[in-house]
C-alpha cells in the first residue's frame, strides 16, 4: 500500500508540474516582455528568409547586438517534416505553421520584418532589392534595402531538370500551398471519376495517383496518400476501391537511397504489401495534363517509353537553385564553378564576399540538403554574430582603455588600467575561441505509411537502422518534440486525435 500511495503522488505531482509548465508556456508565449527598440549606430543585419536556417539563427541570435531586417515572402515558419500529412488532412496545415511576427516579438530587441521577396543581391554596393508580390501593394512595392551583414537562408526552387510539361501539369510539395492543392486534386480526381456516365477508361486514369521521385518526399507522400485511401476514401466513396491506386516511379534502381539497404528492402516490401507500385530504373522524360511518358529497359535491355495516364501527379525529384541565388553568385567570381548553390566555408561565409553568410538548401557545404543541417547552420551563425559583437565590444573597450592608460597619471592608477586591459584581453581570447561549423547527423527518419516508419539513427556505438511501428511511435514522437512552439504541439496533437476518431476530413474546399 506504501508503493501505490507513493506512485500515486509521485503520478500526481508530476502531472501537475507538467500543466504548469504548459500554462506557464502558452502565457509566455501569449503575454511577450517590452522590446527595446534598435540602436541604429549598430551594423544592419539582413537576413532573408524564413525557413529552417534563416528562423534558427534568429531563435539563437542576440538582437541587441544588430539591428535586425527579415525579409520573406512568407510570413510564417513552416515545419516542413510534417508537411505530406497536410496533403491528406492527417494534419490541418496551419498546426505546423508559426507566425513569424509572434516569434520575432518575443526577441529582447525589436526586429524589422518585410513581407516581400528579395529580388537581387546588390553585392558591391551591398544593397538587397525587395518586391511585395503580395495581392494587396502599398504606394511603394518595390524597394531596396541597404545592409552591413547578409544572411541568404532562402531555400531551393523545385528541381524539374527542364522536363517539358512538368510545371504546366505536375503539383509540387515543398509550401502550404502545394499541399492544399494536392489534397483539393485528390478530392477532385475522386469526385469526378464518380460522376454520372464516365467512361471506365477515365476513371482508371482520375484514380491513378503517380508519384514522381523515390527520395523521403515522394516515399512519405506515397504513404500518406495510400493510407488516406484504406483509412477514409474506401469507405466514403466505395465505387472508387477498384481502380484507386498509387504508382512511384524513381529513375535510380531502388527508393530512399540514403537509407541503409535493409531500410530500403523493409520500405519496398511495406509499399508491396500496402499495394503502392514501385517503377524503379524509371526515368520521366515528358508530361502532359493526362499522362507521362517514362522510360526504361524491357527484359532485353531495349529502352522503352510507357505512356502512363494520371489523375494526380506529385513530382518529387529534389531541389535546384533560386534565380535570385543564380544572380548572386554570378556577380562573385569565386563561385564561377558553384553549380547547385552558394558555396560556403568552414564559418559559411560566401566564397569570395566578407560580409555575406549562406545557411540551409541554398548554401553547399557537402551536406545534404535536410532541416537538420540548416538548422544547426543558423544556431552555429547565431553563435558566430553574437561572439562577433561581444569581441567588438570588448575590442572598442580596449582602445578606450590604451588611452586611458597612456594619459593615467600615477603608478597607481596605470596599475589598475593595466589591470582591467588584462581582464578584457583574457575574455577576448575566451569569446574568439569559435571553433568552425561542424555538422552533427543525428539520423534519417521517414513516414512509408500502414503506421510505419524508417530510421537510421546515429548511436553511441554507431548506426542503429530500424522500422516497423515501434519506429514509427518513434518518428511521430521525435517531430512532435521538434514542433517549433508549444501552440504547434498542441494543435499536432489534436489533430492526430481528431483523424484518429473521426477520420479525416474528405470534403473539397
Ligand atoms: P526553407 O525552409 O525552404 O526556407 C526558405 C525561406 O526562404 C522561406 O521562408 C521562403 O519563403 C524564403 N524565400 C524564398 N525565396 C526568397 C527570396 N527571394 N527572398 C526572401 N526569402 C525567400 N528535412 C529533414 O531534415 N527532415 C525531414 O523530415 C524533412 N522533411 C521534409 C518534407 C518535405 C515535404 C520537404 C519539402 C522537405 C523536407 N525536409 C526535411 C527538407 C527541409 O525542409 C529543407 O532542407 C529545409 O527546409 C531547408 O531549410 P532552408 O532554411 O534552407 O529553406
Ligand atoms: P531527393 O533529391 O531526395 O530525391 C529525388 C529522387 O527523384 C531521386 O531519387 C532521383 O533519382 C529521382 N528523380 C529525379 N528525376 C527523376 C525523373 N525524371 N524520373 C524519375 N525519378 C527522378 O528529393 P526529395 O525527396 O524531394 O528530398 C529533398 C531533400 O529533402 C533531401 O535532401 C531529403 O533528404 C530531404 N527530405 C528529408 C526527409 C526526411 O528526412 N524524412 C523528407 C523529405 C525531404
Amino acid at each position: 500500500w506504501g508503493f501505490l500511495r507513493w506512485t500515486w503522488r509521485l503520478t500526481y505531482l508530476s502531472a501537475i508540474g507538467g500543466v504548469a509548465y504548459l500554462s506557464y508556456h502558452i502565457y509566455q508565449s501569449k503575454y511577450p516582455a517590452d522590446q527595446a527598440e534598435p540602436d541604429p549606430s549598430k551594423k544592419t543585419l539582413v537576413v532573408l528568409g524564413t525557413g529552417w536556417g534563416s528562423v534558427s539563427l534568429l531563435k539563437k541570435l542576440d538582437t541587441t547586438n544588430y539591428n535586425v531586417v527579415v525579409i520573406s515572402p512568407r510570413n510564417y515558419f513552416l515545419f516542413t517534416p510534417l508537411l505530406p500529412s497536410c496533403t491528406t488532412g492527417t494534419i490541418e496545415h496551419r498546426s505546423i505553421m508559426e507566425p513569424i511576427r509572434n516569434f520575432l516579438r518575443h526577441k529582447s530587441t525589436a526586429v524589422k520584418y518585410y513581407e516581400a521577396e528579395a529580388t537581387k543581391v546588390d553585392y558591391e554596393n551591398k544593397v538587397v532589392h525587395i518586391s511585395d508580390d503580395s495581392e494587396i501593394k502599398g504606394s511603394t512595392p518595390q524597394t531596396s534595402v541597404p545592409f552591413d551583414m547578409l544572411v541568404v537562408g532562402v531555400g531551393a526552387e523545385n528541381a524539374t531538370f527542364g522536363i517539358p510539361g512538368v510545371r504546366e501539369n505536375a503539383c509540387f510539395l515543398k509550401e502550404v500551398a502545394d499541399a492544399q492543392q494536392i489534397r483539393k486534386r485528390i478530392m477532385d480526381c475522386c469526385e469526378t471519376a464518380t460522376f454520372k456516365g464516365q467512361s471506365p477508361e477515365e476513371v482508371r486514369r482520375l484514380l491513378h495517383m503517380v508519384v514522381v521521385g523515390g527520395g523521403p518526399t515522394g516515399v512519405e507522400f506515397a504513404g500518406e496518400l495510400q493510407d488516406f485511401f484504406e483509412h477514409d476514401l474506401r469507405k466514403w466513396i466505395p465505387e472508387i476501391t477498384n481502380n484507386f491506386h498509387v504508382t512511384l516511379v524513381e529513375a535510380l534502381p531502388n527508393v530512399l537511397p540514403m537509407f541503409s539497404k535493409n531500410l530500403i528492402d523493409y520500405t519496398e516490401q511495406t509499399f508491396k504489401e500496402e499495394t503502392i507500385e514501385i517503377r524503379t530504373k524509371t526515368m520521366v522524360k515528358n508530361v502532359t495534363d493526362t499522362y507521362i511518358e517514362a522510360e526504361f529497359k524491357d527484359a532485353e535491355g531495349n529502352k522503352v517509353l510507357e505512356k502512363i495516364p494520371y489523375g494526380l501527379l506529385v513530382w518529387a525529384t529534389g531541389n535546384s537553385v533560386r534565380p535570385m541565388v543564380k544572380d548572386l553568385m554570378s556577380q562573385i567570381p569565386a563561385q564561377k564553378d558553384a553549380r547547385r548553390g552558394l558555396m560556403v566555408n568552414e564559418y559559411l561565409v560566401v566564397k569570395g564576399t566578407e560580409n555575406i553568410w549562406a545557411v540551409g538548401d541554398c548554401a553547399i557545404a557537402n551536406y545534404a540538403p535536410t532541416a537538420q543541417v540548416a538548422s544547426q547552420e543558423g544556431a552555429f551563425l547565431a553563435r558566430l554574430f553574437n561572439q562577433m559583437a561581444k569581441t567588438e565590444d570588448i575590442e572598442s573597450k580596449l582602445g578606450v582603455l590604451s588611452e586611458e592608460q597612456s594619459t593615467a597619471s600615477g603608478k597607481e592608477a596605470r596599475d589598475e588600467v593595466f589591470g582591467k586591459i588584462k581582464d578584457l584581453q583574457k575574455r577576448l581570447r575566451r569569446v574568439k575561441q569559435i571553433g568552425p561549423f561542424e555538422y552533427s547527423h543525428q539520423g534519417s527518419l521517414a513516414y512509408i505509411g500502414s503506421e510505419k516508419a524508417v530510421a537510421d539513427i546515429s548511436w553511441l556505438t554507431g548506426n542503429l537502422a530500424t522500422g516497423g511501428s515501434l519506429t514509427y511511435f518513434f518518428w511521430r514522437s521525435a517531430y512532435l518534440s521538434m514542433c517549433f512552439s508549444t501552440r504547434n504541439r498542441i494543435l499536432v496533437i489534436t489533430d492526430w486525435i481528431k483523424a484518429k476518431v473521426f477520420g479525416r476530413d474528405t470534403s473539397r474546399e
